[in-house]
């Protein structure tokens, strides 16, 4: 780590004990402590997350860490400071509740920053510097790491409160994207932890698509994928909060769909199933999708359902699916070869 990164490192953990101080201790601070209990977040999962406040005066950080020696210019590489036309600097996070966002070796290299007041955008980053790349990081990777490893599943959200809920009801092996696409990047990174990633974005249009693009993904880089579902409109945060842990375990997690059924699922808002040829479209598309799944036993499964569903013959429609494979110039098995061609490489530590 050069000096520069090694001091951005040092400002950062600085702040996040002072946010965090000023929003567990002090009257400064006492909006935005008011703000996570009235969200259900208890203290413990305060201090867990280190959780924190920072105030709405212009140059509050800027003061702070210039005493403590770190020069503006620095600050302003490290995302913590905006640089104005006038070249003076302000706080970039101001009368915002903050989320320190932690690299897989736990140091916070950035924060999110949540508005209480509706100001402004809901939230905002630290800008992207050297140490902080939105696409490579995983919001809670470095405290879900171990129970990922033991439960060999991990849950994927879109944001910190969910996570952060998740996490405080006791399902643990939990980590967030912040609101952007799955990255390639991303998705190699928990390859190399686990074989079963459940996706639980939230339930909307949104949610949706990001479900289907992150499960392609996922499964490409040889992933074993789950899709989760809730009622419209809801996130996993306050399905927590408002329906409560044990049945967000039971009737979310556990009861989260192949990507086969989600899939069959998804394709169906693309054609009017009442139209014949839209239907016939429609079960051609998931016989292509079906075609690539090797293993005989659940293509039948499928099979069976779309034969029932649709009244057509089970082996019309399995002869069809042996086309396709046929057809397919992709190798037979290629998501189970690419599981062991694809190097797979040893864990951060
Ligand atoms: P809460 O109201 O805090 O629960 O957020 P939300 O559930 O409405 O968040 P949403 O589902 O819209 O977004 C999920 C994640 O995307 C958040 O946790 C953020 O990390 C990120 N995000 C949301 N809104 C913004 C935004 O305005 N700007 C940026 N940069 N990121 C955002
Ligand atoms: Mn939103
Ligand atoms: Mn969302
Ligand atoms: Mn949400
Ligand atoms: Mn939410």
């Amino acid at each position: 780590l050069s000096v520069e990164n090694q001091n951005i490192i040092s400002a950062y953990e600085w702040l996040t004990k002072l946010y965090h101080h000023l929003l567990r201790y002090t009257k400064d601070g006492k909006d935005g402590y008011r703000y996570f209990r009235d969200r259900g977040i208890s203290d413990e999962t305060i201090d867990e997350f280190q959780l924190g406040f920072a105030p709405n005066i212009k140059d509050f950080t800027a003061t702070f860490l210039e005493k403590k020696g770190f020069h503006k210019q620095l600050l302003v590489k490290a995302g913590i400071l905006t640089l104005q036309s006038d070249d003076t600097v302000t706080d970039r996070f101001r009368g915002r509740v903050i989320y320190p966002i932690r690299n897989h070796l736990g140091k916070t290299v950035a924060f999110g920053g949540r508005t209480i007041t509706d100001q402004g955008p809901k939230y905002l980053n630290s800008s992207e510097s050297d140490l902080f790349h939105k696409g490579k990081i995983l919001y809670n990777f470095d405290l879900a790491k171990k129970h990922i490893r033991k439960k060999s599943e991990v849950i994927l959200f879109e944001g910190q409160m969910d996570v952060i809920s998740a996490y405080q009801a006791g399902v643990k092996n939990v980590v967030a994207t912040m609101g952007t696409a799955l990255t390639e990047m991303q998705a190699k990174l928990l390859r190399r932890y686990v074989d079963n990633v459940i996706i639980c974005y939230d339930a909307d249009n949104a949610g949706i698509e990001a479900s289907y693009k992150a499960a392609t993904l996922l499964q490409s880089v040889g992933c074993q994928v789950k899709i989760a579902k809730m009622k419209d409109g809801m996130d996993p945060d306050n399905f927590i909060q408002e329906i409560g842990a044990e049945a967000f375990k039971t009737e979310v997690i556990e009861a989260s769909d192949t990507f086969m059924t989600f899939y069959m699922n998804y394709l169906k808002k693309d054609y009017n199933l009442s139209l014949e040829g839209d239907r016939l479209q429609y079960i051609e598309n998931v016989l292509k999708e079906l075609a690539k799944i090797d293993s005989p036993i659940e293509r039948e499964f499928y099979v069976k359902e779309l034969s029932s569903e649709y009244d057509l013959m089970m082996d019309t429609l399995l002869e069809e699916i042996q086309v396709y494979r046929q057809k397919s110039d992709t190798p037979k098995d290629k998501s189970e070869k690419d599981r062991y061609t694809n190097k797979v490489q040893k864990p951060y530590q």
